[in-house]
């Protein structure tokens, strides 16, 4: 079965988990007589079942070694992960389709840090498995964190759970015309992440197709006159695993830390026309102080590695949240998810 031999696993004091002292990621390291893509898909062939289950127990996977160095190639290997590869609609970071639905992960600058999340929780149909591929690694910092929202989940006192136990969160997104004055004259460090275009949003240069589009996907959607639109969806504050069972911090907030012009412009303003709000749906607040101890937790729990060219990481999206740390340089990772 895969990963039951050691020889499979990358030697040292790491053992077989990327971290010594913790027990999320499992990583498997190509042998050295063939890292080829065939071997590779010779080892996981068969053994989805097995994935999927090191996938819920651990949280993640690393791929390390084996020559994944196209978007072709990284989207063969995304395809033995995913049962579908899902496209972008409903995100909320400018990324540029590379191959099929490959993605570059995001074009925020450079020097934006984008704080731990799960991917697109904030959306109708969050992906179960997010895939990352490293084709240039950087050579000055760059790497994308992790933490477990179940580890959080544990870590945060029961006075604070509790409570948000059967809660659900509502995710309100106001989304604007590509060719709006106002669009346009933004500077690019805010339309070039999170402000993005309905056109942008839905992939849809048509109206009428992109409200189709999101609510198709599970939105509510309000038009706001002819090319302006709200979505909402609701999702749950603290979801169950549903594979393992086990709680896990499920709130996506990271958009309201990670732009640094998100919090320094007129916020309330800004967030009306441009931005996602979050509010809980029973309409009971959610204090800034939980946020907080939220954000101070993962800080504590989160972990890291240095990415190499042709590095695959497969993160179960249920409970093991990225980030990115900023960076200098080229760096290029590649995204699919489903
Ligand atoms: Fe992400």
């Amino acid at each position: 079965m895969l990963l039951s031999d050691d020889t499979k696993l990358v030697p040292g004091s790491a053992g077989h988990y990327l971290q010594p002292d913790n027990k999320w990621v499992r990583v498997l390291e190509s042998p050295a007589a063939d890292s080829s893509l065939d071997a590779l898909f010779s080892q996981l062939s068969g053994e989805q079942p097995a994935l999927r289950s090191i996938l819920a127990d651990h949280g993640g996977l690393l791929l390390r070694g084996w020559a994944v160095n196209t978007p072709a190639r990284f989207e063969a290997l995304a395809d033995c992960f995913l049962a579908e590869q899902a496209s972008y609609i409903g995100g909320v970071s400018r990324r540029s389709r590379i191959h099929n639905n490959v993605y570059n992960t995001t074009e925020a600058p450079s020097d934006v840090v984008i704080e731990q999340h799960l991917e697109a929780t904030h959306t109708p149909c969050p992906p179960e498995l997010i895939l990352f591929n490293c084709q240039v690694a950087p050579a000055d910092r760059g790497e994308t964190p992790m933490a477990s929202f179940a580890e959080l989940y544990d870590r945060l006192p029961q006075q604070v759970t509790k409570p948000l136990e059967n809660e659900r969160v509502v995710y309100t997104r106001e989304l604007i015309d590509r060719e709006s004055v106002f669009y346009r004259v933004l500077p690019a460090s805010v339309t070039q992440s999170l402000a993005l275009s309905w056109q942008e949003v839905s992939g849809c240069d048509d109206f009428h197709q992109a409200c189709s589009v999101l609510e198709a996907e599970g939105y509510e959607v309000t038009r706001r006159g002819a090319r302006r639109l709200r979505t909402r969806c609701s999702q749950p504050v603290i979801e169950t695993h549903p594979k393992t069972g086990r709680k896990g911090w499920y709130l996506s907030d990271q958009i309201t830390r990670t732009l640094p012009w998100y919090t320094t412009l007129p916020r309330r303003a800004l967030r009306s026309v441009l931005g996602m709000e979050f509010a809980l749906e029973s309409g009971r607040t959610l204090p800034a102080a939980v946020t907080d101890l939220v954000h101070a937790t993962l800080q504590e729990a989160r972990f890291s590695f240095r990415w190499q060219a042709g590095d695959v990481l497969v993160l179960d999206n249920h409970q093991m949240s990225h980030g990115r740390n900023p960076f200098s340089g080229e760096r290029l990772i590649l995204t699919a998810f489903g």
